[in-house]
């Protein structure tokens, strides 16, 4: 079967990676890819954002699946115009994906499902906005209701804080995305990600991850895309995993199909582990980046096969996905100046030298210049090892990343830092 992945990060690179694995794939295009990617696949340039000039690919080359990696094509609908051409696709249409691309969408949902999530209120304009914040009081968290790459939440320890965060959203920063607001009640504990596939109807338990969300070591500074994952996330129990799957992802699949716009896909939740138990966080209608890169590194099953299946709705014909016991961890490498402003253009060099152990070094903002790879992105390398626990594969994906030469590039020195030290106290 031909394939077409859409994207270009680290996420697409891992997913090109497993899918070119697959007995199953014949010709893997990748549009637009990247320099890592084009070593598993044919890259070719085509627009996410022109359906028909997608539907005309997949029609010229006989593609018999399309795997949408990032939110944006899917929020835009792609998945809904392939699929009215008979195409098979990996992703939710227009309706289901707003569970990413509205937070106010969600929060409704939750609400008429009974999930349990943070108090909110919805706000399209200043006045109310401040009236929310006076009724929750700090620390408050407030959200722009759109697509925002990561950037649209604030979570203000302060009044000051939160009225900063309301001004600049109605202010226009966010643009479209920022037209409307939800402010939410904060809620404490550890953050967890879980995965589950679904074809609308069965529901398919994937793995678990943690991220680490701000630039710096300890959880420090700005929100990033994602600075390092490690899966399995051991926070997330298998008794937790059970409550998550039957009070937030079970009642969330339903709902959306009660409502005549079921969701295929994968569903990507983040949830606070808080004292009252799991609470969804967010949910997202793809895979993770970077969490996709680890839990690439420990899929043994057939992805090209898991993903068809979902996309043709026989989830529940098919063995359940496999995966190593052993726990893979990633490490971003950014440009420096990221999240804000990345250095672009910065060498790179020694990516053999850091796969020679075991490792895999997925490209995420690569590009090729006069034969040359350097960094075109914030975030540029995710570089991946496994190991029997979460202090072994983070040895190695470090002992990896110290052989690559990239001057211009930054890491956190510290990915798994929570779990490691779970590890550590057990073992004393
Ligand atoms: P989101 O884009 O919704 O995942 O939010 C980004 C980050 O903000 C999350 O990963 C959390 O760390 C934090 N966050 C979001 N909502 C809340 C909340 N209600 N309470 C505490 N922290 C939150
Ligand atoms: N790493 C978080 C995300 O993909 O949204």
């Amino acid at each position: 079967m031909n394939i077409l992945l859409l994207g270009s990060g680290g996420r697409e690179h891992a997913l090109a990676w497993k899918l070119a694995q697959s007995p199953a794939c014949d010709t893997l295009w990748a549009a637009p890819g990247n320099p890592g990617i084009s070593e598993v696949a044919t890259c070719i340039a085509l627009d996410a954002t022109d359906h028909a000039a997608v539907i005309a690919f997949c029609e010229a080359n006989v593609v018999g699946l399309v795997v949408i990696g990032p939110e944006a094509p899917l929020v835009d609908g792609l998945a809904d115009s392939l699929r009215a051409e008979g195409f098979a696709v990996f992703g939710p249409g227009k309706a289901a994906a707003q569970l990413e691309g509205s937070k106010g969408f969600t929060k409704d949902l939750c609400e008429r499902a009974g999930i349990p999530t943070a108090g909110y209120v919805r706000v399209t304009d200043e006045a109310a906005a401040r009236a929310a914040l006076a009724q929750f009081g700090a620390p408050v968290v407030i959200k722009a209701d759109g697509l925002a790459a990561g950037k649209g939440v604030t979570v203000a320890m302060t009044m000051a804080e939160a009225e900063a965060a309301v001004a600049d959203i109605f202010a226009g920063r966010f643009g479209e995305a920022g037209a409307e607001a939800v402010i939410e009640e904060f809620m404490e504990g550890e953050e967890a990600s879980f995965f589950a596939l679904t074809d609308g109807s069965t529901i398919v338990p994937f793995a678990s991850a943690q991220d680490h969300k701000r630039v710096g070591e300890g959880d420090t500074g700005p929100n990033t895309g994602g600075m390092g994952a490690y899966s399995p996330a051991p926070v997330l129990t298998p008794a937790l995993e059970v409550e998550v799957l039957e009070r937030i992802i079970a009642p969330t699949v339903r709902q959306l199909e009660d409502d005549g716009t079921p969701y295929s896909g994968v569903l990507f939740l983040g949830v606070m582990l808080t004292r009252e138990g799991p609470k969804l966080i967010e949910y997202n209608c793809r895979f993770g980046d970077p969490e996709c890169q680890v839990m690439m590194l420990r899929l043994e099953s057939d992805l090209v096969e898991l993903l068809h299946a979902c996309a043709e709705n026989r989830l529940a014909a098919i063995e359940a996905p496999k995966f190593s016991q052993d726990t893979a961890l990633t490490v971003v490498m950014a440009a420096k100046g990221y999240p804000d402003t990345p250095e672009k253009g910065g060498a790179i060099g020694g990516l053999a030298e850091a796969e020679a152990d075991g490792a895999k070094v997925f490209h995420a903002g690569t590009a090729l210049k006069d034969g040359a790879l350097v960094a075109s992105g914030g975030r540029v390398l995710n570089v991946t090892a496994r190991g029997g626990s979460v202090r072994e594969a983070q040895a190695r994906a470090y002992a990896a990343l110290d052989r690559i030469d990239f001057p211009t590039g930054f890491c956190r020195r510290d990915i798994g830092w929570r779990e490691v030290a779970r590890e550590t106290s057990k073992e004393s």
